[in-house]
């Protein structure tokens, strides 16, 4: 699906505001994360860390699982902000557990970053994390 880019750039200040609310005290590096669902809501999150060594959790990972919790498992379309001049891509972690639900939702998500400098980059997800296992791989 091809978006509008009134909502690419919806998604992406929402990514941005999440990015304002991160829990950083660990590394200082604030990332939002915001993600499209079928219905057009948004669902965002942003990374949050602990002082034990482990504990903390990405922003994709964040939005993904505040989408879950009311009830949302499909999106078509991911947006990261953090404070990287350049465009940041989700990590590998979060791109595994973001293909699981793409590919549990048959869907191919875009992923828009976007850098302290403005850049928006875009790629599908399958092309951040090509031949991915998921959970239709063990059905
Ligand atoms: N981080 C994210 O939230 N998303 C990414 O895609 C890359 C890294 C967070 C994790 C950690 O809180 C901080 O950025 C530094 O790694």
């Amino acid at each position: 699906m091809d978006l509008d880019k009134d909502t690419i750039n919806r998604l992406i200040q929402t990514a941005k505001q999440a990015m304002a609310k991160a829990y950083v005290p660990v590394s200082g590096f604030p990332v939002g994360a915001a993600l499209l669902t079928d219905a057009g809501d948004i669902f965002e999150g942003c990374n949050t860390e602990s002082i034990i060594a482990g504990l903390g959790v990405c922003a994709e990972r964040s939005a993904v699982d505040h989408a879950v919790i009311h009830g949302v498992r499909n999106f078509t379309a991911v947006a990261v902000a953090s404070t990287r001049e350049q465009p940041l891509f989700p990590c590998g972690a979060c791109r595994q557990y973001l293909s699981e639900f793409a590919q549990k939702g048959g869907v191919d998500p875009m992923v828009y970053a976007v850098g302290a400098n403005g850049e928006i980059r875009a790629m599908r997800l399958s092309q951040l994390i090509p031949d991915s296992f998921g959970p239709c791989d063990m059905e």
